[in-house]
């Protein structure tokens, strides 16, 4: 197999559309198909590589520890599937990097991207937690995984460890509190963080009216 990076793209997108239809808690194709369109967005305004961009962008939950179990980030069905393809090594390992330094680890633990463009596929993937697809992906979550809506007895906390985040079972509202008001100041392009807070926004204005509608206050 040559390498060509448009053929391997549109083989790899088939790959991942094959590998995720249908999957209902939020890491569908669809939403690698937006963090595909939004990272690449991203990646023209950051003058980012878009073949590297668009790679991780569709391979990146894949892995997911949420969808797989697999939280030892090594991704290996991603790194099985760049070998298969002939991409260049070079290449392979870069969308491999990405991959595993992308995911949310909870408050008190810092995600640094190690290049521009993991901070293009990374502010994409935190881009779709935000605004109205993201509250709809936050419970469409909770759901799946059978949490309460909202206790206001349940405070929600700042997990100091990756291993304290996955545990956590606390009320989907919380999870705007540990992680989705906490996304828009940890942008690591200037293009996701003015994009991030229109959306930010919006998760303030979507609480402040939960929170009245709660109270009987609306
Ligand atoms: P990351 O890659 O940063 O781990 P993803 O973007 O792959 O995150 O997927 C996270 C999605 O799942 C987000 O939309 C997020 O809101 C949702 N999610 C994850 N954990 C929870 C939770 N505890 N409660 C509600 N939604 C959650
Ligand atoms: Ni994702």
């Amino acid at each position: 197999m040559t390498w060509d990076p448009a053929t391997c793209i549109a083989r790899t997108a088939k790959h991942v559309r094959q590998q995720m239809a249908g999957e209902a808690t939020g890491h569908d194709w669809f939403h690698v198909e937006r963090v595909r369109r939004m990272a690449l967005r991203i990646a023209r305004e950051e003058g980012a590589d878009p073949v590297v961009v668009e790679l991780a962008a569709l391979l990146h939950d894949l892995d997911d520890w949420k969808r797989t179990g697999d939280a030892g980030g090594i991704c290996p069905q991603a790194r099985a599937y760049l070998a298969s393809q002939a991409v260049p090594s070079a290449l392979g390992e870069h969308v491999c990097r990405i991959i595993q330094e992308l995911s949310y680890k909870g408050a008190e633990v810092p995600t640094p991207m190690s290049s521009l463009e993991g901070g293009c596929v990374q502010d994409a993937d935190r881009l779709d937690a935000l605004g109205a697809i993201g509250i709809a992906r936050a419970f469409a979550y909770g759901g799946h995984h059978g949490r309460i809506l909202y206790d206001p007895d349940q405070p929600p906390e700042r997990h100091a460890t990756f291993e304290a985040y996955q545990r956590s079972r606390g009320p989907t509202l919380n999870h705007f509190y540990e992680k989705l008001l906490l996304l828009a100041d940890r942008m690591q392009t200037v293009t996701g963080r003015r994009l991030a807070r229109q959306r930010h926004r919006f998760l303030e204005q979507f609480l402040e009216q939960f929170l009245a509608e709660w109270e009987g206050r609306l």
